[in-house]
């Protein structure tokens, strides 16, 4: 065989292995993730957080997170958390002496501002909010992976 007819099928080889490879590999997991929702949501598959989360349906061992931003915005408006705590201050005063700077923290952030820092301090401590709760702390996180998997909650309305 001629060299230059190696060269021509080895070329098409080559091209027919590359459009293999774009039509195996699925366009998201592929993909670099390219802003920090992307990136939190990496980090929501690579932490397990999905092993424990439904986004919208499946088996989910913790809440499914589907809307999961308008649930918290109602949980934490000002009235309603203020009444949480009260019952909590009177039902357990030992779990309530415990984060008093936790909550005072999220009552002194506003609108959207409390739920990034609640959400900081639920990964950081989930019994904080749940004390009975099954969730582990994920403390270990860096501010930054943190600030990701915010971003990509966010998107979850
Ligand atoms: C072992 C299971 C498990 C894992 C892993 C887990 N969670 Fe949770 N999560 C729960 C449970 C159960 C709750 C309900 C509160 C509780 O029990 O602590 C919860 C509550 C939540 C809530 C509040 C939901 C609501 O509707 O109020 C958010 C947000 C959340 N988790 C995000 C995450 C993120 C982000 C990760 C990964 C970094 C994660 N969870 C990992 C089990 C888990």
């Amino acid at each position: 065989m001629r060299s230059s007819t190696m060269v021509t099928m080895f070329g098409i080889a080559a091209v027919v292995a590359a459009i293999g490879v774009l039509f195996l590999s699925g366009p998201n997991e592929s993909e670099e993730p390219k802003t920090p929702a992307d990136f939190g949501r990496r980090l929501f598959r690579v932490q397990g957080c999905s092993s424990c989360h439904a986004i919208g349906g499946g088996i989910s061992r913790g809440p499914d997170l589907a809307a999961v931003i308008p649930r918290l915005r109602a949980r934490l408006a000002d009235s309603e958390y203020r009444k949480h705590l009260s019952i909590l201050k009177k039902s357990r005063e030992d779990i309530y002496a415990l984060f008093t700077t936790e909550y005072d923290n999220v009552l002194k952030a506003q609108g959207d501002a409390r739920i990034r820092v609640w959400f900081a301090q639920h990964l950081n401590n989930p019994r904080f909010d749940h004390y009975l709760g099954q969730m582990p702390s994920f403390a270990h996180l860096t501010p930054q992976q943190v600030g990701y998997l915010t971003a990509f909650i966010f998107t979850l309305q």
